[in-house]
């Protein structure tokens, strides 16, 4: 103000020195709105000096004004000041105040020089203006409270009560006005709240500046806040668990789940990482994370026997190393890829075939890998063989004997012990089992034939084998080594071993000597086959031997008695008629049938054609009437033959007396 003032002073010493005449300072004072119409009569400069205004005319009455401008005229006619174009106290004057334009109106005949000062009064006609329609300003989230923001004030042309006399800021929770600050260079915005980028960003304010004026004239700026970010927000899961559930033959690249943080924060502050902590060597070769996506997934062979489920700490970091955690459990189902295994805790190789039904042979022990209905494992056996399977505690069966077994048809048995899990579709194995029925002596040496009948002819050599027997033990070794011998007994009182003997080994049987057909016929024998076992069984069979008749006997002559000495004579009475029996030959064989068979015949005759002898009868009859004329001696050499091959004979002689009367045969006398 100090300095407008003198500023106006030497104006004034400047208009003092153009001038010769030193005047009193601003004889007129008036004031004016600005932009007032022109016409607006301002004052009436004849009454106001008391000057004749009929004499302006005359006395050259003018207005005088440094500069190009006049603003103001006079009006010769009635000396009314007014306004001849518009006057901007803002152009005039800016921000001086007060804006005083000083004309001198001049009169001359006589010179007459007055002052006129004409205040310039401010009108409210300029609205405060912001150097910018719109500002923008960014804060960090992170700023404290009491921080502030510098804006650069309004400015209003007008002066005094019209310029800008208030801030006001629009309505909200974070910034007010700082009151200190309005006579400053700047308005300061002070942060009243603390920010959070991630609950609102941007801020937009409305800073009005308003004016003295009647009424307010008002100007007002935007005021975008931005807030910038502060790596304020750590990464958060969405879940702090995930779970995740794949099976065991997932392929490799199998994507499991894909896990999401979020960071509220921008930019670089928000840019997520993940990473799998504390991943042991085994699980990071079946696992892997998508650093960028979270997207876990399989890189290895997975395999529900091993872990069932896996547990990892996924951990999410931003750009500004912040880190978030949550925990992923991915259990790993299971998938029948394991078949049922089979193994023998224990078995007999060999059982002995007298077993009883029921005993155990062997146990065994199922597992499957798997879990659940892919590990429920059902066992069966080979059909129709004498062994079942019976559930023993938890996964043991026993395999015991269902029924009698015998060696002998059967001597071992491949028993299949399939083993089926409950998966769809289910797996199978199985294993056989060898098992060996041994033997047990329980078989007799059985007999070929139910007796044996030899021949053996009479007189064969000593030693001569005649026979053999045979017995069969089906059972093993030595409990089917059959061993034969003869049981002891007697034969005429002679022990049979004195006639027979038998190869124990072989059963054959040989005649210890030579057997005499006419002394016995047949015998029996019983031979006895025992075994080898321990104890041993037997059995025997009878062997009933015949034995056969050889021609070793000649016919024996029982009559006529072969008397070397004396001679049988038979009487034969004269008057014998053809036909008539006279005598007969017997004779005997100790052999028997055709060796025994005889036959006569009459090999010599005193008189051929007399008698005949029945061929096997040995009856001698005549043949014809006896005569007178016949020899009275008659003699026949008779032969009996037996049928034997060859044949044997013997002859004897018959005497034949043809008489009537004993006393006439001389040698009669020698027989009596
Ligand atoms: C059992 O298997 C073995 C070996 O394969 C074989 O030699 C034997 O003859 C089989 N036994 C039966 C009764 O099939
Ligand atoms: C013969 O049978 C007995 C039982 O009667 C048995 O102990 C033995 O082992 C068997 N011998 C053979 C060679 O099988
Ligand atoms: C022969 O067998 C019968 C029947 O098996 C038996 O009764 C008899 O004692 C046996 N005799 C001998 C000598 O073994």
């Amino acid at each position: 103000m100090a300095k407008t003032s003198e500023l106006c002073l030497g104006k004034w010493r400047l208009w003092i020195t153009s001038l010769l005449f030193c005047v009193t300072a601003a004889d007129l004072r008036y004031s004016v709105p600005e932009e007032t119409k022109t016409k607006f009569v301002i004052g009436n400069l004849s009454k106001d000096l008391k000057l004749d205004y009929n004499r302006l005319r005359f006395r050259k009455a003018r207005l005088d004004y440094q500069g190009d401008r006049r603003y103001c005229e006079i009006d010769l006619d009635s000396g009314n000041l007014f306004v001849s174009e518009r006057i901007d106290r803002e152009v005039l004057c800016g921000t001086t105040s007060p804006c005083i334009l000083h004309f001198e109106f001049i009169l001359e005949n006589p010179l007459e020089l007055h002052n006129i000062a004409l205040e310039v009064q401010d009108v409210n006609d300029n609205p405060p203006v912001f150097p910018k329609g719109s500002i923008k300003l960014e804060i960090s989230e992170g700023a404290t409270t009491g921080s502030k923001l510098q804006l650069t004030r309004a400015r209003d042309l007008d002066v005094g009560m019209n310029s800008v006399q208030t801030y006001i800021l629009s309505q909200n929770k974070h910034f007010v006005l700082d009151a200190k600050s309005s006579k400053d260079r700047y308005v300061d915005i002070v942060l009243k709240n603390s920010l959070d980028r991630e609950t609102r960003g941007e801020h937009s304010l409305v800073l009005s500046a308003v004016d003295g004026g009647n009424p307010p004239n008002t100007g007002t700026v935007v005021i975008e806040v931005v807030v910038i970010d502060v790596n304020d927000n750590a990464p958060l899961f969405s879940q702090p668990l995930y779970n995740a559930r794949l099976s065991e033959n997932s392929a490799l690249g199998t994507s499991i789940i894909k896990i999401t943080a979020t960071d509220e924060d921008e930019g670089a502050n928000g840019e997520i990482t993940y990473y799998i902590n504390h991943l042991s060597d085994n699980t990071k070769q079946l696992f892997k994370i998508d650093e960028n996506d979270g997207e876990i997934s399989v890189i290895g062979q997975l395999d529900h026997e091993k872990a069932s489920s896996y547990e990892m700490e996924v951990q999410a970091e931003d750009g500004g190393g912040q880190t978030g955690h949550c925990k992923v459990v991915i259990e790993i189902d299971d998938v029948n890829d394991n078949a049922p295994v089979i193994s023998v805790k224990s078995q007999k190789n060999q059982i002995p075939e007298n077993t009883t039904p029921g005993t155990e042979i062997a146990v065994i022990n199922v597992k499957d890998l798997d879990s659940g209905e892919n590990s429920r494992v059902s066992c069966s056996i080979s059909p129709n063989l004498p062994f079942q399977l019976q559930p023993y505690i938890k996964s043991y069966f026993i395999l015991t004997t269902s029924s009698w077994l015998d060696r002998e048809q059967i001597d071992n048995y491949n028993v299949t012990i399939i083993a089926t899990d409950g998966g769809i579709p289910p797996l199978f194995s199985n294993i056989s089992l060898n098992i060996q029925v041994s033997d047990i002596n329980d078989n007799s040496p059985r007999f070929e034939l139910q007796t044996y009948v030899i021949y053996i002819n009479e007189n064969k050599q000593s030693g001569t084998s005649v026979c053999s027997v045979s017995a069969n033990d089906p059972d093993w070794r030595q409990n089917g080594t059959v061993l034969y011998s003869l049981v002891p007994s007697e034969v005429n009182g002679v022990p049979v071993s004195s006639f027979l003997s038998i190869n124990g080994d072989t059963g054959v049987i040989h005649a210890v000597r030579s057997f005499d057909y006419e002394q016995f016929r047949n015998f029996s024998v019983k031979v006895v086959a025992r075994d080898n076992g321990s104890p041993p069984l037997s059995s025997n069979v009878t062997v009933k031997v015949f034995i056969t008749d050889e021609n070793d006997n000649s016919p024996q002559i029982l009559y006529p008695v072969p008397d070397g000495k004396s001679v049988m004579t038979e009487m034969v009475p004269k008057a014998t008629l053809s036909g008539s029996l006279v005598s007969k030959v017997i004779a005997v064989d100790a052999d028997s049938g055709q060796n025994a068979w005889l036959s006569y015949q009459i090999l010599k005759s005193t008189d051929p054609g007399l008698f005949s002898i029945g061929l096997h009868s040995g009856e001698i009859k005549t043949q014809r009437d006896i005569s007178e004329s016949d020899n009275m001696k008659q003699n026949l050499v008779i032969s009996v033959k037996d049928n034997g091959q060859p044949s044997l004979s013997t002859t004897c002689v018959v005497n034949l007396l043809i008489s009537d009367n004993l006393s006439e045969v001389p040698e009669l006398k020698d027989m009596s």
